[in-house]
């Protein structure tokens, strides 16, 4: 019998939204339903891996045989993520905030005779262009995920060189292709190497794909 593909492998996968505070009873997030990455976490555990989960606020039920942690913000999200390094490869399926508000109000905001608050938003790190610039503990391959609705593969091409990684899987989550929330997916896996445009499948078997994939790019460097 053939060793699982991915034994002996550590894998890092982010997962899920951030939620960033306004206050203790609000905040700002991205839409994600974590359904793709926990897929992927999933897919790479059945495959042999050691799997580190990091996962923003989602309602999928943790993968089994995973380990797990449940973060709130980019900024855990982050210190998870580093605390969790070295690891071979790193699969950032996370839809991050691009943004926090810089103050976040310790006690709920009343609404008041002044009208609505003003929000005074800073950047959230890049995790996934933080980790592929890492010095010592780049993991030796990082994947990035693009959500587009428009321009899917340009765009992508464009942010594998802005942020440093190895593969983007591109899907296009326009409402109207009811990727988002659902459980299938279009993607087109763009490395440096070109494009290529998978079928539709559901999340599960475009996870086992891109497992297959990773898998196959670990053997081929050896190590
Ligand atoms: O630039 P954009 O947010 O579209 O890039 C998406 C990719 O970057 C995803 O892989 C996402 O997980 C990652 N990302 C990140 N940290 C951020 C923003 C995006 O890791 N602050």
């Amino acid at each position: 019998r053939e060793a699982p593909p991915l034994k002996g492998r550590r894998i890092l996968v982010t997962s899920g939204p951030t939620h960033e505070p306004i206050d203790p009873v609000r905040y700002i997030a991205n839409r994600s339903s974590g359904k793709q990455g926990h897929a992927i976490a999933a897919a790479a555990q059945a495959a042999g891996a050691e799997v580190v989960l990091v996962a923003g606020p989602v309602e999928v039920p943790d993968p089994r045989g995973v380990r797990v942690i449940h973060v709130e913000s980019a900024r855990e999200m982050i210190a998870a993520v580093e605390e969790n390094l070295p690891v071979d490869a790193a699969v950032f399926a996370a839809a991050v905030a691009d943004w926090r508000v810089a103050d976040a109000a310790e006690q709920k905001i009343k609404k008041g005779a002044d009208g609505a608050p003003a929000l005074h938003l800073v950047e959230n790190p890049d995790i996934l262009a933080s980790i592929a610039r890492h010095h010592t503990l780049r993991p030796r391959l990082v994947v990035g995920f693009a959500a587009e609705t428009e321009r899917v593969v340009a765009h992508a091409r464009e942010k594998l060189a802005r942020k440093g990684c190895d593969w983007i899987v591109a899907n296009d989550v326009s409402p109207a292709t009811g990727i988002m929330g659902g459980d299938a997916n279009t993607v087109h896996l763009v490395t440096a190497g070109g494009v290529e445009d998978w079928p539709s499948a559901s999340k599960s078997e475009v996870a086992r794909h891109l497992v297959a994939r990773i898998a196959a790019e670990l053997a081929g460097g050896n190590a």
